[in-house]
């Protein structure tokens, strides 16, 4: 019972598995574990990309674990390739092209690339055939390699990969990617938020970011549905944006404690470092590695846009903060209107809501009749018109959450 039929049904299957997976330890290993399994592979490794190496992340070898006592694990040590095209997996994710080897220790000559003998040498292993194919997201780009190692016939013997195994592992990879993709930003969320609590007040954090998210989703779904988005596709969005709206001032952490904690009005001195939490924060997600990074990226640079161009930062370069085309004032050329993402253009809404409804250290929380008017006058100005529209129809919504993330001191 082994027809490709029945090997698709099978990969079908799997898909669902791996998106209840969350922990990226785990998924890792039933990735491996499954893609091994299709093509009936002795061994295997997944390399993941971290800056511009290929970090060895994990590996099985059926040979070796069978050598060993029972209950006991490979052990391995981690190492990492350059990406370049002089190893297999290198040039893999360079060209983002499967290389089906069968053998590699007869790879001919005039190949840009060349095995690296030296861990089977230190497990005494013999790699033969191995099919080496990249893990690429849905914008392009190579999160890792996975690499399946020696094929067996029913008699155990080791045979090169057919190209039908070829197909089906790119499937299946497909599929293993955007699980990957996930457990890795969920792993890398929770740490940057472990990070921040470790710097800032949690008093003030939890709350305040919790209500933004809520707010952002209430606004942006009425926004879509009155573009009848597709559900599915309203209910990822929605997903991402709960998460990213709630990181809007990741950048804060790289503002002094003197000024953010100011209890008094910031000088301007003080508010020109102030605005650099923008593009500080967006850096932070410039691997853009996923949907999540590239959206979490665009509003924490743009949260503090203006629809009509009189917010900040403009249009600058993220690694600088410097404007990325020469003005005439030496200004960035200022964003205004549709080019805000609507992510963007959301989440300022959403941010100046609580923040005015909100006592902060350098100010009282203002009566709701006050924020209310604040919003409508500057429908046009700061805010996206039709937003301030879907703001009021949504009110009585907003107000049920602002009563759900009750500020732990706040009379409100
Ligand atoms: P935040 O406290 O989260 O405020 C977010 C945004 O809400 C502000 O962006 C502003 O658009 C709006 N907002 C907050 N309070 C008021 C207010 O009393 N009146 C009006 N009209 N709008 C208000 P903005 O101005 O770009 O400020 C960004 C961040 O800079 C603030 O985030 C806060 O952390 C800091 N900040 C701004 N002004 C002061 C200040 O006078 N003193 C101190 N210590 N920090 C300030
Ligand atoms: C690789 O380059 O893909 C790893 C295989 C090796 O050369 O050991
Ligand atoms: C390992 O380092 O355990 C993997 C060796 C191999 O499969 O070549
Ligand atoms: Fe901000
Ligand atoms: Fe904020």
């Amino acid at each position: 019972m082994n027809s490709e039929v029945e090997k698709l049904k099978e990969i079908i299957r799997l898909d669902s598995d791996l998106q209840n997976t969350q922990d990226l330890d785990v998924l890792l290993e039933k990735i491996l574990y499954e893609a091994r399994s299709f093509v009936n592979a002795d061994a295997g490794t997944i390399y993941l990309k971290r800056n511009e190496e290929l970090v060895f992340n994990y590996t099985q070898n059926d040979t070796l674990q069978k050598k060993l006592p029972k209950g006991e694990k490979l052990i391995y040590s981690t190492f990492s390739y350059p990406i370049s095209k002089k190893s297999i997996s290198g040039y893999v994710a360079v060209t983002k092209e499967s290389l089906n080897l069968p053998d590699v220790y007869k790879i001919p000559g005039n190949a840009p690339y060349s095995f690296n003998p030296e861990p089977d040498r230190q497990c005494n292993y013999r790699s033969k055939s191995m099919l080496t194919i990249p893990l690429i997201t849905n914008i392009g780009a190579v999160l890792g390699v996975l690499q399946v190692i020696n094929a067996k016939d029913d008699e155990g013997k080791v045979i090169p990969f057919k190209s039908e195994d070829e197909l089906l592992i790119r499937h299946f990879a497909s599929n293993a990617t955007m699980a990957l993709q996930r457990a890795q930003l969920t792993r890398q969320l929770l740490l940057r938020m472990i990070s921040m609590a470790e710097l800032r007040d949690p008093k003030e954090t939890g709350q305040h970011v919790n209500r933004v998210g809520s707010y952002a989703i209430e606004i942006y779904e009425r926004w879509a549905q009155r573009r009848k988005m597709p559900a599915r596709e309203l209910h990822r969005n929605r997903d991402i944006l709960r998460m990213v709206a709630m990181l809007h001032d990741v950048g804060k952490v790289a503002i002094s404690d003197m000024i953010l904690k100011k209890p008094g009005r910031l000088t301007d001195e003080e508010f020109e470092i102030m605005k650099t939490h923008t593009y500080c924060g967006a850096r932070l997600f410039r691997s853009l590695q996923s949907e999540y990074d590239a959206i979490a990226s665009e509003v924490v640079l743009t949260h503090h846009e203006n629809w009509d161009g009189s917010g900040y930062p403009g249009d600058v370069d993220l690694e600088t903060g410097k404007p990325k085309e020469k003005t005439l004032n030496g200004r960035a050329r200022p964003k205004r209107g549709e080019e805000i993402p609507i992510y963007g253009r959301v989440v300022a809404l959403a941010d100046v809501y609580d923040a005015l409804t909100h006592k902060r250290v350098y100010k009282e929380a203002w009566k709701e009749k006050d924020v209310l008017a604040q919003i409508r006058k500057d429908s046009g100005k700061k805010f996206d018109p039709e937003l301030v529209d879907i703001f009021f129809e949504a009110l009585p919504h907003l107000k049920n959450i602002t009563a759900k993330y009750p500020d732990p001191n706040n009379s409100e």
